[in-house]
């Protein structure tokens, strides 16, 4: 039976990829996770309710409580699973929290990647290695783009844009956040694994990943937690950019289909920037009216005239290497129906 670990199981992404692989691909699947959510973003960043909807749920569904910053744990559990695919997805994932606690960043994020590594180096040099990046390792060098101000949005002038980012894209020489440096770190080490060992790797940066496992907190997981304080009638603050500014939104079962699909035909040192594309995009502006819209409920906020450090502006990611190099995936889930999920995923939880 063909194993998969996934790292950062607890959480939005690594949940799904659990889901995913057990369900729809039949592996065996082992995860990861120490809740270090709860440790970086409190009580409300807590994941331990997701790690047992998956021990309820997933049938043979192995959980592993390893910090993946311990080493000769992690290279251990490595050696003795031998998966046939590593799914990381654990990592401190906050721009704005990393200036504060930036060992605990660094050593999670760009440490813990190279002992995922190093371990699957020793002990299965041949199974697909997935990593998530961010599209923060373009740091704020998208903001030179010029661009246009509409409505109730931000978009680029620049015709060289008008399908989003694409991978070929500068990522020196701009701010990053600490939370991006680190990740530079990371990225950079899952290529260097597959150009310099030759290990089938790939790093997606991935733009707003989003759905209705988030445990959604004001510095990580923008739509998750913007739909929790329209429900709770909880202030929402916006900052900087007039609330324009224009994120790209994925929902994590696409997130993990691409991830499969990698998995099911890898390529070496490769890297995507997996994110909703502009049909998905959206300004908070045009998140609030979507929300209010359907939960009848007005969306309460604030504006503060400062922006996040090295936030983007707009920001929506070019699809067009990842449809060419995967023909078989594509976005499956609308921004309103993703945005419809999240709604009634809060709403139950708070049953
Ligand atoms: N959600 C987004 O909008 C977004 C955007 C771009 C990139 N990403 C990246 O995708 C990945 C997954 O993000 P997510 O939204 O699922 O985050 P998440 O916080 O929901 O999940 C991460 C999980 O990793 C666990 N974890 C953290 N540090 C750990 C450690 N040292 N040892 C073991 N487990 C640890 C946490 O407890 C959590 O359950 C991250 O690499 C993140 O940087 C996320």
């Amino acid at each position: 039976m063909k194993r998969v670990l996934v790292t950062g199981s607890s959480g939005l992404i690594g949940s799904e990829v659990c889901e995913y692989f057990s369900r729809e691909l039949g592996y065996a699947v082992h995860g990861v996770d120490n809740n270090q959510r709860a440790v970086f973003f409190g009580a409300p960043g807590d994941t331990r309710w997701n790690q047992q909807r998956l021990q309820r749920e997933l049938r043979g569904f192995v959980h592993h409580e390893i910090d993946i910053r311990d080493r000769d744990a992690i290279l251990r559990l490595v050696a003795e699973l031998r998966p046939s695919a590593i799914v990381h997805a654990a990592a401190q994932p906050s721009h704005d929290r990393a200036a504060a606690i930036p060992f605990d960043d660094f050593d999670t994020n760009a440490v813990g990647t190279l002992n995922l590594l190093e371990a699957a180096r020793r002990a299965c040099p041949e199974s697909p290695f997935v990593h998530m990046s961010t599209n923060k390792v373009y740091g704020d060098a998208p903001n030179r783009i010029p661009l246009r101000e509409l409505e109730t949005r931000w978009d680029y002038a620049d015709p060289a844009y008008a399908h989003g980012i694409p991978e070929s894209f500068t990522i020196d020489q701009s701010t990053h956040s600490l939370f991006g440096g680190s990740k530079v770190a990371a990225d950079v080490m899952v290529q260097e694994y597959g150009r310099y060992f030759g290990m089938p790797t790939c790093a997606l940066r991935g733009g707003c990943l989003t759905g209705p496992n988030h445990s959604g907190v004001e510095l990580h997981g923008f739509l998750s937690y913007l739909v929790k304080c329209n429900l709770e009638g909880r202030s929402y603050t916006v900052f900087g950019y007039k609330g324009k500014q224009v994120r790209d939104n994925i929902h994590s079962l696409d997130v993990a289909r691409f991830m499969a699909a990698f998995v099911d035909a890898p390529r070496t040192g490769e890297v995507y920037n997996l994110g909703g594309g502009k049909d998905n995009s959206c300004s908070i502006l045009e998140a609030f009216a979507m929300v209010e819209q359907m939960t009848g409920k007005p969306q309460v906020h604030t504006y503060s005239d400062q922006n996040r450090v090295g936030d983007h502006i707009c920001y929506y990611s070019d699809l067009r290497k990842m449809r060419a190099h995967y023909p078989g995936w594509d976005i499956t889930q609308s921004l309103e129906s993703t945005v419809r999920q999240i709604v009634e995923a809060w709403t139950a939880r708070a049953r």
